[in-house]
């Protein structure tokens, strides 16, 4: 049984922080949070038990994550996202196969969860210019897209998110 569970989360405007921290609340026994920033400042090998937040960039994990992943050998991994699409769809399904593909390769996979995000306004604006206007036209789809994420993360994707958790870490 793994008992010293490390949670490392990557976020650029908040989202996956917040979601980190309440599922970090939740662990029972040895733990502890980072960025995944400050990971130099810690020895991965202390920990055998990793819940790994990202921000969704490109229907995939963020290159950070990734690379931090591919370091990790015979670990016990939760993963956790959070993304602008509803965690429901394709989109979303997407995400959690191909990290989920990523994390089983060289550790065993033992949760996965999404929860929405809003997308940060600056995103926003710079998609209605050039030359990501191009790219991230700004149509109706998209418009409905972004204003659905905004309310999120509620109180109550803390709470499925904490539920979730609880049942795969502390019920082992
Ligand atoms: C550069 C960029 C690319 C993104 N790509 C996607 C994407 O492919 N799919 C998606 O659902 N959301 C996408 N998003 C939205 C973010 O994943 C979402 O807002 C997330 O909650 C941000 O997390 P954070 O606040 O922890 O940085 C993107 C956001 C940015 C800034």
């Amino acid at each position: 049984m793994a008992n010293n569970t490390l949670v490392v989360y990557s976020s650029l405007t908040g989202n996956t922080k917040m979601v980190a921290g309440r599922i970090y609340e939740i662990i029972e026994g040895e733990k502890r949070i980072i960025s995944l920033n400050d990971i130099k400042e810690i020895n991965v090998d202390d920990f055998d038990r990793f819940v790994i937040g990202f921000w969704v960039d490109k229907g995939t994990a963020d290159k950070r994550t990734r690379e931090f992943i591919k370091k990790l050998s015979q670990k016990e991994i939760a993963f956790f996202g959070t993304l602008g699409a509803d965690p429901e769809s394709d989109h979303g399904r997407k995400v959690v196969e191909r990290v989920s593909e990523l994390c089983s390769k060289n550790n065993t996979l033992i949760g996965k969860f999404l929860c929405r995000g809003k997308i940060d306004p600056k995103l926003v604006e710079r998609m209605g210019k050039f030359p990501l206007k191009l790219v991230h036209p700004l149509t109706p789809e998209r418009l409905k897209r972004i204003e659905d994420a905004k309310p999120h993360p509620n109180e109550e994707d803390f709470k499925n998110a904490e539920n979730y958790f609880k049942d795969i870490l502390n019920n082992k």
